[in-house]
């Protein structure tokens, strides 16, 4: 497709001396106010080198591209060039490209084939898969999708929270109070119940907690008991995740959790020692990271045990070996900020030039209207939960709103789903945010529900005409008149279209889907006026079609962008 900036900055280059195609490529400007123009070029810079008033040099400029093309009208307004595409030329331009490269439509190779990892979701087993966990989940798949979509190899990694001192109090109380015909039937709420009541316990009896580091012990020394019933817990956890994985179409391609690297601690403290940056305190070994404005990291403990953080050291190690990443990326909240400066400082201390291709993205917490969550009360809402009561809420409303389906079931599926994984998205990650089903489920604010239901429209109209599918459909959609589709909204619908693509880079470089969540709702608005605006089904025939191309390249455009923030996209709605 063409790329209207780099012709503009080629055209002015051949006009200017000292400044490449490529500095000026950078300076040139996408006006926010309409009436300035497509592109504006400012002239300030020049004055020092051509030894002349901007809006001069301006004015030269202007004079000189003015008769191309590319252009309907050049301006010279102060020290700027003011420039307006030819509307036929860039609408022709964006929907012969979407038309031809359909679902591609977006990607980019700028990754190279380079290997990038998400580390995403990572729950922590035998702990309720929350409505806190949404967040790593959705956010992580997206960005998954958004580096594949720029021509990264991405390796999406589930880094379970799958070891620590808490499994041995698990097993302790599932020893004195547990039944496994309730583990069985209900695995997830039933070891949490016994997490609770271990708790409560502790309180009164003191012993409690040394019986539970001592059968930790025997699990780090993989004694068969202890392990079996540790995977047992584990086996039956995942179960559990895997349903709302299920739900929400994600996928990993790997569960390497923390107790997977419970082998490969001993050599991470082998390295920290022979570099002479282990100390001991008080029986504990600890890296002092004082020097750096940082909290000491705790590695190992008095009882030898290992550390959240030793893990994840030799996380990272092992990652850099086995894929040799780009960038190791890591969707953790930030709450956990501290402990990611702590061992990515580690790493570098260590002497690793590839320190900081570890990134952290963090993000903020979620809370219900009706307050937070907390697990060691057991006051808690289950991710499970919220999905199904979204398909529920959905089920309701297309009932009672006669929403057009063949399949009630399904669409509510679809919508309901989407509709939580869109509001989780749409907000700027860092900031807090509070989960309010009216604002999750309105049809007709910048939503989920509203994206997909504008994509319903598109299909819809494109049924009507008989246009829906096919090579044949495709053929004749292929030889629109750019003509008819220069009207003021048919124009601004093409030109978001046309930056779709940059949108998904955008997001991608910034780590912020909600980049992408904005630009397709920007798109599906700009639809909707256009929609508004224009008589489509017209019987002119050649106009209908023309029009029905970009009804055509809308769909694709949205379906494109919905499946970047991993939401489906229903053809009736
Ligand atoms: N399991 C942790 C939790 O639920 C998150 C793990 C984050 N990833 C990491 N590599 N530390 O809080």
């Amino acid at each position: 497709m063409v790329n209207f900036k780099e012709e503009i900055a080629a055209l002015i280059a051949a006009h200017v001396e000292g400044l490449t195609a490529e500095e000026i490529g950078a300076m040139i400007e996408a006006p926010q106010d309409k009436s300035l123009g497509d592109y504006a070029f400012p002239c300030f810079r020049l004055a020092k080198t051509l030894r002349k008033a901007p809006p001069l040099i301006a004015a030269d400029i202007a004079a000189a591209i003015s008769g191309q093309p590319l252009f309907a009208k050049v301006e010279q307004v102060n020290a700027y060039v003011n420039m307006f595409i030819s509307r036929a030329e860039l609408v022709g331009e964006v929907t012969k490209e979407v038309l031809n490269k359909g679902a591609d439509y977006g990607k980019s190779d700028i990754g190279q084939g380079r290997t990038v990892i998400v580390e995403f979701s990572s729950p922590n087993i035998a702990k309720p898969f929350h409505i806190g966990h949404i967040r790593s989940t959705v956010i992580g798949n997206s960005i998954n999708k958004l580096y594949d979509a720029m021509g990264y190899k991405v390796v999406r990694i589930n880094h379970l929270g799958d070891y620590g001192t808490q499994f041995g109090k698990m097993i302790c109380a599932y020893r004195r109070w547990g039944n496994k015909e309730d583990v069985i039937r209900e695995p997830i709420k039933t070891l949490l119940g016994y997490y609770t009541k271990f708790h409560e316990e502790a309180e009164k009896d003191k012993g409690l907690d040394d019986e539970a580091r001592e059968i930790f012990a025997r699990l780090e020394h993989g004694e068969k008991e202890e392990v079996e019933l540790w995977q047992w817990f584990r086996d039956e956890s995942l179960k559990e995740f895997s349903r709302v994985y299920k739900m929400l179409g994600i996928e990993f391609d790997s569960y390497a959790g923390e107790s997977f690297y419970s082998d490969k601690m001993p050599q991470v403290v082998q390295m920290l020692k022979d570099k002479g940056l282990l100390e001991e305190s008080r029986g504990a070994e600890i890296v002092d990271l004082t020097p750096y404005g940082l909290t000491p990291a705790l590695i190992t403990k008095s009882d030898g045990s290992s550390l959240y953080i030793t893990r994840d050291i030799a996380a990272a190690i092992y990652r850099k070996k086995t894929y040799d990443f780009y960038k190791n990326i890591y969707v953790v909240a930030s709450q956990q900020n501290l402990h990611f400066q702590q061992w990515i400082k580690i790493i570098e201390l260590l002497g690793f030039d590839w320190a900081h291709d570890n990134i952290h993205v963090p993000f903020g917490l979620v809370s219900l209207e009706d307050g937070t969550m907390s697990t060691r009360h057991g006051r808690v809402v289950f991710l499970e939960d919220v999905l199904n009561r979204a398909v529920e809420k959905t089920r309701e409303i297309i009932v009672e709103k006669g929403v057009n389906t063949d399949n009630v079931d399904e669409t509510a599926r679809q919508v309901g789903i989407g509709a939580v994984v869109f509001q989780e998205l749409s907000n700027n990650r860092i900031k807090d945010y509070v989960f309010s089903w009216d604002k999750v489920l309105d049809f007709n604010g910048e939503t989920g529900p509203y994206v997909q239901y504008t994509h319903a429209r598109c299909a819809s109209v494109l049924r009507k005409a008989g246009l829906d599918a096919g090579e044949d459909a495709a053929e004749k959609l292929s030889a629109f008149n750019a003509q008819y589709l220069t009207g003021e909204s048919a124009y601004d619908l093409c030109k978001l279209i046309y930056a779709f693509p940059q949108a998904i880079i955008d997001a991608g470089e910034k780590y912020e889907p909600s980049v992408l969540t904005r630009h397709i709702v920007d798109i599906a608005q700009a639809f909707n006026r256009f929609y508004h605006d224009e008589h489509i089904l017209t019987d002119n025939e050649e106009e209908k079609l023309s029009k029905l191309a970009l009804v055509k390249a809308t769909k694709t455009v949205l379906r494109n962008g919905l499946a970047l923030l991993g939401i489906e996209a229903p053809e009736r709605m």
